[in-house]
């Protein structure tokens, strides 16, 4: 496996690749991550990962600077999973000067997550169309626990022609359920075992749908309610379509529940896709 630091030398190594599988990350890999990095490789001839913190996705109060770095960790974890290339850039390489020019995600990017993160979705489909032009990869592996930031890449992609083929990974999940996720680390042992709450709670949500229940507002307005009397500040609780990710409509039959909730100060968030 080789480390690269440079879109230089980056782009030489791969120029001659055939069939390259790109899995975009910020580091402090989990299980979750190798998943990802297990159908770039069943997809592919060479899987490269990016590890970069990404400042132009994080709002000013947010995480940026303690974000867990942990690269050479990382490289061991990605060693093991058999990646081919692990393409690691400093902020000056990525940014050399400021990046006035960014992507504007469609108006979805201000609901849900960009509702309470601002911005957030610029930076990302802006680092990821910049990546995408460093790596020039032929598949890209995006994980659906962030639902909403795969909907945007599939528009991004879709709305600028990329030439990819966007692989969705399976949120995997500890053994009582929670979503891995790098800030679980974050989570005090108390918060820990609270964090379970989350994924059960979507799981009632879907089932009551399943059972009929049809008044999603109603829905929405309860489970916040309970989460808040159990401590939890939720972002949302929403019900929605998964294909075109507004609001459910009764018709609608493939849905997605999603949540996003803060135990202290540590923003969790999850998703369960359903039919009925
Ligand atoms: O999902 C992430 O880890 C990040 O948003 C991504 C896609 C690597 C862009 O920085």
């Amino acid at each position: 496996m080789q480390i690269i630091h440079t879109i230089a030398e980056l782009r030489a190594r791969l120029a001659q690749e055939p069939n390259i599988g790109f899995v975009p990350t910020m580091g402090n890999l989990h299980a979750g991550h190798i998943h990802l990095v297990n159908l770039a490789k069943q997809q592919s001839q060479c899987a490269v990962v990016s590890i970069f913190v990404n400042p132009l996705q994080f709002g000013v109060n947010e995480d940026l600077s303690t974000y867990p770095r942990t690269l050479d960790a990382d490289c061991k974890k990605l060693e093991a999973a058999g990646a081919d290339i692990v393409f690691a850039p400093s902020v000056a390489e990525m940014y050399p000067s400021p990046q006035t020019m960014l992507i504007s995600p469609p108006p979805i990017a201000d609901e849900l997550c960009g509702e309470v993160r601002p911005s957030h979705f610029d930076g990302v489909a802006t680092v990821v169309m910049k990546l995408f032009n460093i790596v020039r990869p032929h598949i890209a592996i995006f994980g659906k626990k962030d639902f909403q930031q795969l909907f945007i890449i599939r528009e991004l992609l879709r709305q600028f022609n990329l030439p990819i083929k966007i692989i969705a990974g399976e949120t995997v999940r500890e053994e009582d359920g929670l979503a891995m996720s790098s800030r679980n680390g974050y989570l005090n042992p108390a918060q820990r075992i609270e964090a379970k709450r989350l994924h059960r709670t979507l799981q009632q949500i879907v089932q009551s749908v399943q059972k009929g229940q049809r008044d999603y507002p109603a829905i929405e307005s309860q489970t916040t309610q309970y989460l808040t009397q159990l401590g939890w500040i939720v972002d949302y609780i929403s019900i929605r379509s998964a294909n075109s990710l507004q609001h459910a409509a009764p018709e609608d039959r493939e849905l997605v529940v999603l949540g996003a909730a803060r135990q202290g100060n540590t923003r969790l968030i999850d998703n369960i896709e359903f039919n009925f």
